[in-house]
């Protein structure tokens, strides 16, 4: 039995009924046959886009001229009043530049530093699960662990800190207010189509900026009186322009920390509980993550990871399953001529890796839930050629190692404490939020081990 999907729409439908669709949500929103396209247009009365799906135009925009195909501003606008102008949204000239600043925090080395906070973030979660044993849902126990996870990397304090709550609990109610990546974003509109941010959600926005402003304007008192932690903030705070000399400003580092913690933790959280989900689904591969996970030291230090091959097998499955990110949009920015089909300037380019990680033609058997693919020939062929959960190129997610990291070692913490199975009449139906989630919730019972 394979895991669940959502069901594709007809083939044709109105466009009414696509709109309507597309609001609900976007994986429901789309026909069978994109799993089998190397290109699909989409015409609408007023804007033309292309689903790519072919792997070397995929290099074209990603890989090799990812300058002649900046983000759509059109999904930026949703973003804009929590975000401000931060590395997700920017482009060009300022892009470029925020980047030189926010790599080396991420570098290999420093992942080994952020182990630490990972490894006590899962400590953590799982004295909180205590004895339960469920009906529990996931997906808030998930959200809680990588919010805890972000802001003990970033700040050095726990999720329990008065204004780590406080972030937390507004960037949840921001997003029941407005789903901060509407779906419906995805589908560019026409200009005319006023698009005004509520009142509310602008002053919510506001509200989360100014807790992390009292958090950045703290660090940067600690840096200054040479207290400071070495942690990701102090390391970003403090890493010069190696072009310009310069740090960030106040507030551009406001909008990196926005974009850290809702990058970091709602994608996490979504990866994490559709794992958690796979294994209950599959006792036999949880079992085998839980004997690699039993050998780990009480306290597992760096070197461990590389005990836990299988389990990282796992959390690449469901990255590929359930590509947390499931869709992004690029435009062109000059005229282009693709699979011989004039593509326009200001053209949407829908890059899909929902759609890519389970394509009929790239992939073996690509609805099923099988880790070891990953260490077959023809599973490292599919791997290179369409699998791209991190993005890929110049734009690849700045935290795709840290999240390798993160997802691989709390997996192995969870399920080396408890056994999770699943509960009978709640089956997850994956819709695309901000990230790909479930419909109502994720529910499994966890038994301690
Ligand atoms: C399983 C976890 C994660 C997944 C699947 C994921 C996926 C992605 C994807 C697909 C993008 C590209 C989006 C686009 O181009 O439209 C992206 C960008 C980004 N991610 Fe992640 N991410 C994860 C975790 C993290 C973490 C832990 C951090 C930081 C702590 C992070 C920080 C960022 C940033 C800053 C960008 C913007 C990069 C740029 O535009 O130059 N992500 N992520």
């Amino acid at each position: 039995m394979n895991p669940p999907k959502p069901a594709p729409r007809p083939d044709k439908v109105s466009l009414w009924r696509y709109f309507r669709l597309f609001r609900q949500d976007i994986l429901s929103a789309q026909p069978q046959r994109l799993y089998r396209a190397w290109m699909a247009e989409f015409k609408t009365p007023f804007f033309r886009s292309y689903l790519l799906n072919q792997p070397n135009l995929l290099d074209t925009v990603l890989r090799e001229r990812p300058m002649d195909f900046p983000k759509s501003n059109r999904i930026a606008e949703g973003l804009r009043p929590l975000l401000g102008n931060s590395v997700f949204l920017s482009n060009g000239e300022v892009w470029k530049r925020q980047r030189r600043i926010i790599d080396p925090a991420f570098e290999g080395g420093r992942l080994r530093d952020a182990f630490g906070s990972v490894a006590a973030a899962g400590q953590a979660a799982v004295a909180r699960l205590g004895g339960a044993t469920g009906p529990l849902e996931v997906e808030a126990v998930t959200s809680h662990l990588a919010a805890d996870v972000i802001f003990r990397s970033l700040f050095s304090i726990p999720i329990s800190d008065q204004v780590a709550t406080q972030v937390f609990n507004e960037f949840r109610d921001y997003q029941r207010s407005q789903p901060i990546l509407n779906p419906a974003a995805l589908v560019p509109m026409p200009r005319w189509i006023p698009r005004l941010h509520r009142r509310k959600t602008r002053a919510a926005a506001a509200r989360i900026r100014a807790l992390i402003g009292t958090l950045t304007a703290q660090r940067a008192s600690d840096i200054a009186n040479g207290t400071a932690p070495d942690d990701l903030a102090t390391k970003i705070m403090t890493t010069p322009d190696p072009e310009t000399g310069q740090v960030f400003e106040t507030d551009e580092m406001v909008d990196q920390v926005a974009i850290f913690f809702l990058a970091g933790h709602e994608t996490s959280a979504s990866a994490l509980s559709w794992a958690l989900y796979l294994l209950a689904l599959y006792p036999e591969a949880q079992e085998r993550v839980a004997k690699e996970a039993a050998a780990l030291d009480e306290t597992p230090e760096f070197g461990d990871l590389s005990k836990l091959r299988f389990t990282r097998d796992v959390f690449r499955e469901t990255l590929r399953l359930y590509p947390p990110v499931p869709m992004m949009v690029r435009e062109s920015t000059k005229a282009e001529k693709f699979r011989d089909r004039d593509i326009a300037k200001g053209a949407q380019l829908v890059i899909s890796p929902w759609h890519l990680h389970r394509h009929e033609r790239l992939w073996d058997n690509p609805n099923a839930f099988d880790p070891d693919r990953f260490a077959t020939a023809a599973g490292k062929v599919s791997a290179q050629a369409a699998y791209i959960p991190f993005s890929a190129g110049a734009r690849v997610c700045s935290g795709a190692g840290f999240a390798m990291m993160e997802g691989t070692l709390l997996l192995a913490l969870l399920v080396r404490a408890f056994r999770f199975s699943t509960v009978a009449g709640k089956t997850p139906v994956p819709v695309a939020h901000l990230t790909v989630r479930s419909k109502d919730g994720i529910w499994l019972s966890a038994e301690p081990r």
